[in-house]
């Protein structure tokens, strides 16, 4: 058997061992397997940069973090338009399949990853997609992996943040990763008790944020501290056309929706207000645990799925078991955090506000 793998788009904590699950998973199982890493994600497929694995490869690779095989991003919107010298990326991607003779390629990675791996399985390639990305914003998986490690670091910020908060009376702003949702920003908020969740989902309104910092000050509490997704968007934008507010993003001041929120709430209140961004270390440093089972569980439902030769799925997990989702009904589509859900309604019955 010959199966290709490759990681694409933003990296996480887990990919490695989700591959090393697959891997296992085949080399127990199966006579001659023979696997095939593709370097920096569809590039690697694209370029034919690849590299005959052994599993020496996969030994060790549990807790490291990253990807052994590079990752890159390479826009689905691109794929179909050919690159610099007019290659037909799809064609080339194709031709490589073929001349290795694969019998699956395994693609872990997020939403964009999702969509070409489906755009490859209409091309007739026999495809396997792992859900990666510490968004967890993957229609048709209860969760992806990377998610849990991520709110881990997110957290450890947060907690950070909250002594030096209490030394300085100040207004603290963590901003927290999460693309065009709020997973992350959610489960981190709650686990490290920030007293204000600003998400995509729930537009805020400037005057609920104050109203919020003020019942604190009240009360006595010299500190406020807001987790806000880089994707947290208020009333007024959220009424914008999409074009309208791309301009108006442009013309701000501002390096991200954090530091408008910090200015305003000084302005209001008199307040210190301090800005903290994680960023990338939010997808660095070693899976956490549930990762590491979760990706051992995934990579050895995929190892299955090839076995069975039950291609052109996602392998997910659903009620806590691995299922095979056809990627045709999940590619494109995005989960989101339902503001109606329970999660926000008991967060919100313990006093945190989402600004709405
Ligand atoms: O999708 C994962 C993610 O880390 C998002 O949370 C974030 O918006 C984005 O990638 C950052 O992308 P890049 O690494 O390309 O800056």
């Amino acid at each position: 058997m010959k199966i290709g793998l490759l990681t694409s788009g933003g990296d996480c904590q887990a990919l490695n061992a989700a591959m090393r699950g697959v891997v296992k998973g085949l080399a127990n199982n199966v006579d001659n397997l023979e696997v095939y890493g593709f370097f920096d994600g569809y590039k690697g497929l694209i370029y034919g940069n690849y590299r005959l694995l052994t599993s020496n490869d996969f030994s060790g690779i549990l807790t490291r973090g990253g990807t052994i095989l590079g990752s890159s991003r390479q826009p689905f919107k691109m794929m179909r338009i050919p690159d610099e010298n007019g290659l037909d990326k799809v064609e080339a991607m194709k031709s490589n399949y073929y001349k290795l003779n694969l019998d699956c390629l395994v693609i872990l990675g997020g939403n964009g990853t999702q969509k070409t791996a489906n755009l490859l399985r209409e091309e007739g390639l026999n495809i396997i997609h792992l859900p990666k990305t510490i968004d967890n914003d993957i229609y048709g998986t209860d969760v992806t992996f990377g998610f849990y490690s991520a709110i881990n670091v997110a957290c450890d910020a947060i907690d950070c943040i909250h002594t030096t908060a209490a030394s300085h009376n100040r207004v603290f702003i963590v901003e927290v990763m999460g693309h065009k949702v709020g997973w992350l920003t959610l489960y981190a908020g709650v686990a490290s008790g920030a007293d204000i969740i600003l998400l995509p989902e729930i537009p805020y309104d400037d005057d609920k944020i104050i109203d919020a910092i003020k019942k604190r000050q009240k009360a006595g509490k010299g500190f406020t501290i807001l987790a806000v997704a880089e994707g947290a968007i208020s009333k007024k934008d959220a009424k914008l056309s999409k074009k309208e507010l791309k301009k108006k993003l442009e013309e701000e001041p501002y390096p991200s929706v954090s530091y408008k929120i910090a200015e305003m709430i000084t302005q209001k209140t008199g307040a210190e207000a301090r800005v903290t961004v994680p960023g990338h270390t939010q997808r660095g440093g070693s899976p956490c645990p549930y990762d590491r089972a979760l990706c051992t569980r995934l990579g050895s439902a995929a190892a299955q799925a090839i076995i069975d030769k039950d291609f052109g799925n996602m392998i997910a997990i659903i009620n806590d078991k691995t299922k095979r989702v056809p990627l045709e009904d999940v590619a494109g589509k995005l989960k989101m955090v339902d503001p109606e859900c329970q999660m926000i309604k008991e967060a919100k019955r313990i006093g945190i506000s989402f600004g709405d």
